[in-house]
């Protein structure tokens, strides 16, 4: 039933889980979504697969304080990572590389997971059709898990919690990198984009929110820390990667928001005389089993 590219984790896969892990017509299409959030409409990685690498990856650079925030919490271990929501392996490359770590890399859109399949086979690496409510894992078989830039997209955040539980060994930990609502002032392209702010405000979960999805499933707050990343090395090479329009929010506003965004932006580049990296910052949330 995996479509897993190396047999490495042979282990600490559930083939008879009869999870459906060639889930690939829209990440979430099932599931109820919880109260008080407003996602706009759901995000098509199926058609996004093609222009994500374009619009993500920023300089490698980016990466570096990335690594020095987790490894505190990441070290190599006999059980794997579990990388929720992998996209196109980005960071699954990274974090089995820094941590020597073999990595488990889950991923609902079909789109998404050929690509990282044929661009990033790693391998420490297996890539694994499945979502975050329902893990194609056995109990207890990840050391940690890995969720970046996934928690807004999870239609049902209290299953997953479970679900992450169920997988992960006692005292593992899930490490959330994600935008936060009510945290947004260092995402850059915001700033261009204010007139939308208020739709990104509410696609992103609070800090409180995920912490009440996941306290009842056993795990309690560790680690809350902005990280700061070198998103690009210039303003002009960041407007061309906020054009691809593969955020989410950015693929769901109207054209016009979307113009009118672009619009501010490409003035901020006329006016940069020269080059200056643009820094973004995302959260690190830490959570920790503690049953
Ligand atoms: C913004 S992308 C992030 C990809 C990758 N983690 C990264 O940081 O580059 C969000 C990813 O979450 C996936 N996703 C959406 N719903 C999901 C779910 N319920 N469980 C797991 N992954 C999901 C999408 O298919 C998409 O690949």
């Amino acid at each position: 039933m995996s479509d897993g590219i190396y047999p490495g984790h042979k282990h600490s896969f559930d083939d008879s889980s009869g999870v459906d892990t060639m889930v690939g017509t829209g990440p979430e299409s099932s599931g109820q979504r919880e109260p008080g959030r407003s996602p706009l409409t759901p995000t098509d990685y199926e058609t996004i697969a093609s222009r994500y690498d374009l619009a993500r990856g920023g300089a490698p650079e980016s990466l570096d304080a990335w690594r020095i925030a987790l490894s505190s919490f990441l070290k190599h271990a006999s059980l794997p990572l579990l990388d929720v929501g992998c996209g196109t392996g980005y960071w699954a490359v990274a974090l089995a590389d820094w941590f020597a770590l073999e990595v488990v890399a889950v991923e609902p859109s079909r789109a998404m997971r050929q690509k990282a399949c044929e661009q990033r086979r790693h391998p420490a690496i297996s890539y694994l059709g499945g979502r975050a409510e329902n893990l194609p894992m056995r109990d207890g078989s990840c050391e940690s898990a890995w969720l970046s830039t996934v928690v807004h997209h999870v239609s049902d955040l209290g299953k997953s919690a479970a679900e992450l539980r169920r997988v992960l060994v006692p005292g593992g930990r899930v490490l959330i990198r994600n935008a936060f609502s009510g945290r947004t002032d260092g995402i850059p392209w915001l700033r261009y984009f204010d007139h939308v702010r208020h739709l990104a405000e509410a696609r992103w979960p609070t800090v409180d929110h995920v912490l009440q999805a996941f306290e009842p499933a056993g795990f309690g707050l560790e680690h809350l820390e902005p990280v700061e990343e070198t998103t690009d090395l210039s303003i002009a090479s960041y407007a061309r990667r906020v054009g691809v329009r593969a955020d989410s929010t950015l693929a769901a506003i109207s054209d016009e928001d979307f113009e009118s965004g672009m619009r501010k932006l490409e003035e901020a580049v006329g006016a940069e005389p020269d080059p200056k990296p643009v820094i973004s910052t995302l959260d690190l949330l830490v959570l920790k089993a503690t049953l």
